[in-house]
């Protein structure tokens, strides 16, 4: 990213600031087409999801790094080809009428983000010992499927291996760091990646650190924040957007 786009991010937070959390996990399956439907329909503009790579490194959206949770499957998913995971039903341990719902590929969801006008918050969610290759498949994808889209994704990861491969691969993409209490280093993480956001657990945040944050020049983003008065407090601190269960959450 070029010196001037990233001071454009630091001065405002140029995405939406509701943030239908893995895709819109309380109407829908988590992390498939269906939620980024039913947050659309709901009003949300901006769609956060997790991507982690298949056995054979095709990037997927799933949040757990084994498939027992959320699909009829089980074991690892990076031990899983993607014609497997293809196969699998992520929607039916979630409701009867989603039942069929497919585990769905990054480049399915990313064209979906595409085609509906949703803006993406990609999470990198390495596999244990993938964090380096995650970042860098996923920067490169990102890099080629929002190749002509007016506004690219953010990509975020907890795992800073991942941001810095990410770095290396697409600098051009905005990145955001996630942690859960906000780390004493985080100056020397978010200055280190050349990150535009810190992504924080909204219950470890006080409103001193809010001012910390946006005083040097960062975006800062709430999860997984689903009441709407806890909202408003928050955005009444100066947090820029918030992720959310509730993609009918209008504060
Ligand atoms: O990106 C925010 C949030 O999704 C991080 O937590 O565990 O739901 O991916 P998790
Ligand atoms: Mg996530």
């Amino acid at each position: 990213m070029s010196h001037s786009s990233l001071e454009q991010h630091r001065a405002h937070w140029p995405y939406p600031r509701i943030i239908a959390h893995r895709g819109g996990s309380s109407v829908a399956p988590e992390n498939t087409l269906a939620a980024m439907r039913a947050a659309k329909q709901n009003g949300c503009r901006g769609v956060e999801f997790d991507v982690m790579l298949s056995a054979d490194r095709v990037p997927v959206l799933i949040h757990d790094e084994t498939l027992d949770r959320t699909t009829d499957g089980n074991g690892n998913v990076a031990e899983t080809r993607w014609q497997q995971l293809a196969a699998l039903d992520a929607g039916r341990w979630f409701g009867a009428a989603f039942a069929g719902e497919p585990l769905p590929s990054y480049a399915d969801a990313a064209r979906l983000c595409l085609d509906l006008g949703l803006w993406a918050n990609v999470e990198i969610k390495p596999a244990a010992g993938l964090e380096r290759e995650t970042g860098r498949i996923v920067a490169s994808m990102s890099a080629q499927l929002w190749r002509t889209a007016p506004v690219a994704p953010l990509l975020s990861s907890f795992s800073t291996d991942a941001l810095e491969a990410a770095a290396g691969t697409a600098p051009e993409l905005a990145r955001g760091l996630l942690v859960e209490a906000i780390p004493s280093n985080w100056r020397e993480t978010l200055a280190r990646l050349s990150c535009v956001s810190l992504h924080c657990e909204f219950r470890h945040l006080g409103v001193q650190q809010v001012g910390a944050v946006k005083d040097a020049g960062y975006a800062l983003l709430c999860y997984t924040v689903n009441e709407p008065e806890k909202a408003r407090e928050l955005f009444g601190w100066g947090v820029d957007a918030l992720i959310t269960d509730r993609v009918d959450m209008n504060p």
